[in-house]
């Protein structure tokens, strides 16, 4: 009833020359208000082409959707028009990227972007857009924001642009922020301020998020849910707890043994073996399997679908299925 988005096999292919990527191979997953939602996964497993396919912000020269739908308010979001789209993004949906000067304009100042912002979408006045914008620069805590509106991004730190594409992000109280590494470009520091921030605004508006990151830190303290993907498909969802607790994907398991921690006394930091492969179409097989301690002959002859366990915590394993399931990680 809640349900905010409904992605159902979404598919999005990158063509260069003669070859084909599926970066998003079939990934479904469903959001709900008030929800934040975590992508993880290493580099190249195509989270940020989820996100862009979501907001339909993916490079048109060799981007294509190839199906599957995402529902919004009933409506799916790939059969929308262009016009269509120019009342959806940065009002209903908005992005916060993980580089602030690809999305701020350099020859505007930042005031008179977030102002954008609210006259185009919210039909307001320029004084009262001013004073709004003004109300906008606190809440994401720049200080002294009077004066501040009239600068420029280069007039300004990293954190501090960070905090004004926030600002542009959320100025019209949109249902979904998608978050794509917000803070990997910051200092740690600042980084956790901006992240406390952007979870109390949200908060605040009951706005759903989807949160991509590398960090399993940050998924873990900011996530209700959280999905791993590997190789252009979800390999595993669940509850945050319940994939912290009782992680069920062997890739998961990598994940979360790469974590550095303080009180263990290991010389060496866990590292999953080899590397993600070269996405091709179609895979027939476990797509880790390359990588996993735990692969049978089985794994290397078909792919496993999305295996249901206990609370809606799915994982694309072979191993799942089996009564014993034999793959408790012994690692030590
Ligand atoms: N514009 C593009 N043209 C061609 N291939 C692309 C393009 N963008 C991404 N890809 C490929 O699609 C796959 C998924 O990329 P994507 O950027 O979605 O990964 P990601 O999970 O966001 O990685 P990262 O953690 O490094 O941001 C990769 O194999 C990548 O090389
Ligand atoms: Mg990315």
């Amino acid at each position: 009833m809640n349900m905010l988005l409904s992605v159902r096999n979404l598919k999005t292919y990158y063509r260069s020359g003669s070859s084909v990527v599926p970066a998003v191979d079939g990934v479904s997953f469903h959001l709900r208000k008030g929800e934040v939602l975590g992508i993880v996964g290493e580099s190249g497993c195509g989270k940020s082409t989820v996100a862009r396919s979501l907001i339909n912000l993916l490079d048109k020269s060799n981007a294509r959707i190839e199906g599957g739908e995402v529902l919004f308010h009933g409506e799916d979001l790939m059969k929308q028009s262009r016009k269509a789209w120019s009342r959806i993004r940065g009002k209903k949906i908005s992005m916060i990227f993980q580089n602030p000067q690809s999305a701020l304009n350099p020859v505007y100042t930042v005031g008179d972007q977030i102002a954008e912002a609210l006259t185009v979408h919210q039909k307001m006045s320029r004084k009262e857009a001013r004073d709004r914008v003004v109300e906008l620069l606190k809440l994401v805590g720049i200080p002294e924001p009077e004066s501040r509106l009239t600068n420029y991004p280069h007039e300004m730190s990293g954190g501090m642009q960070q905090r004004a594409m926030i600002a542009i992000a959320l100025a019209c109280h949109p249902e979904i922020v998608i978050a794509d590494e917000p803070t990997t470009a910051l200092d740690v520091t600042i980084q956790a301020q901006i992240l406390a921030l952007m979870d109390r605004i949200r908060a605040q508006f009951q706005m759903g998020m989807i949160l991509i990151s590398h960090n399993m830190g940050i998924v873990a303290e900011m996530c209700d849910r959280i999905m791993v993907m590997y190789g252009g498909v979800v390999v595993e969802e669940g509850e945050t707890a319940a994939i912290f607790a009782a992680p069920s994907h062997p890739y998961t398991k990598g994940l979360l043994a790469s974590i550095p921690s303080l009180d263990e006394d290991r010389d060496t930091l866990y590292a999953i073996p080899g590397s993600v492969p070269r996405l091709t179409a179609p895979v027939g097989h476990c797509r880790f399997a390359g990588r996993c301690a735990y692969a049978k002959s089985k794994c290397w002859e078909s792919e496993p679908p999305l295996i249901e366990g206990e609370n809606g915590h799915r994982s694309r394993c072979w191993l799942m299925e089996a009564p014993d399931r034999g793959h408790d990680d012994e690692r030590e």
